[in-house]
């Protein structure tokens, strides 16, 4: 077994944090990945307080395991700026890591966090932020590269802002961006990382509920076929990030403003999907699935084909591990 600062301090037996990647990261694919051993994450970005307990709950009653709650805090996500304190509060009071990305480190909600007894973690883009999470009181920080699939904070590689991030903090530091295989994470572990943050590689376990055309793109696409861009801006204007090619092509060339229609997992609610915004497409997606943003890292080329979300921790992990070892 891999035990790293990472483990010590979050409990679980892997070194692998599921990523918050919005709708996919749901309470089901949290619960498979805490299961087998590593940090699920459920995203519960916007969410008001009293849905966030009630998919907590849901999650927690599915795994014995150590579970997160990831909230994205750029003010364009959540309108109701008043309540975030309310709801980190309902998430840390159910889930041992409480992750944050997309703001400024803020020391006021790492420690509404901290008074529950959660790890803080805050995913950051360039070393003058992670110096501030680690002000802010943070246990944790994600450093983030640009080859990261989603939303991307940061400018540059993962290997140059690891080297730069981990001269700059004491507290440990997880690798997220572009890591798809065990020689990835292996790489990652080997360059003082204490965990790998993975995203795109959990997009193809079914308890993701992604939509299956999506998926199937992704099982085709090597790094290559990725694209960093600002075009899928509806929602969330001025934040670039990581999207297979092919589906901002679908978009450039859709006609008409609206590609489709989604139903809420928990809320149930439908609503229309407008072109070039940032809703990742899901089985309760209907349309031009083609033309929805297909988000993915430069891992993409480890997605082969649909795997559970166990699989996936068990095939990264005993190959960093086989790694490591023969590495020396
Ligand atoms: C589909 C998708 C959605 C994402 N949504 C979020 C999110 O809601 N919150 C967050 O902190 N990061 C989000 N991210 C970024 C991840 O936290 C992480 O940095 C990224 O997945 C790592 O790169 P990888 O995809 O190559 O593994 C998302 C990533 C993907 C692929």
């Amino acid at each position: 077994m891999l035990r790293t600062a990472f483990t010590e301090l979050v409990g679980c037996s892997i070194p692998i944090q599921q990523a918050g990647m919005g709708a996919l990261a749901n309470h089901d694919l949290a619960a498979a990945v805490a299961n087998a051993g590593a940090l699920g994450t459920v995203s519960v970005t916007g969410a008001p307080p009293d849905l966030i307990a009630k998919i907590l709950d849901q999650c927690r009653a599915l795994t014995r395991g150590v579970i997160g709650a990831n909230f994205i805090v750029d003010p364009a996500l959540v309108p109701d700026r008043a309540s975030l304190p309310e709801a980190v509060d309902a998430a840390a009071a159910r889930v041992k890591v409480v992750d944050f990305f997309h703001g400024w480190p803020e020391a006021s909600l790492v420690d509404v966090a901290h008074k529950r007894g959660a790890v803080v973690s805050w995913q950051i883009g360039s070393s003058d932020e992670a110096v501030a999470a680690q002000e802010a009181g943070c246990d944790l920080i994600v450093a983030q590269g640009i080859e990261a699939g989603g939303h991307i904070r940061g400018k540059i590689g993962l290997l140059a802002l690891l080297d730069e991030v981990l001269e700059a903090v004491t507290i440990p530091v997880i690798a997220a961006g572009g890591i798809g295989t065990g020689r990835a994470m292996a790489a990652a572990l080997a360059a003082g990382a204490a965990a790998v943050r993975v995203g795109t590689r959990f997009i193809a376990a079914p308890e993701s509920e992604a939509h299956p055309a999506y998926v199937s793109a992704l099982i085709q696409a090597g790094a290559q076929d990725t694209v960093f861009t600002e075009a899928f801006s509806v929602g969330w204007p001025d934040a670039p990030g990581r999207v297979l090619r092919s589906s901002l092509q679908a978009a450039e060339a859709h006609e008409g403003d609206i590609v489709g229609e989604r139903t809420g997992k928990y809320t149930g609610t439908k609503s229309q999907v407008r072109r070039f915004e940032i809703g990742v497409p899901t089985v309760r997606t209907t349309g031009a699935i083609e033309a929805m943003p297909h988000w993915a890292g430069e891992s993409v080329g480890g997605v082969r084909r649909v795997q559970s979300a166990a699989e996936i921790v068990h095939e990264l992990s005993s190959e960093a591990e086989d790694l490591l070892k023969r590495w020396g």
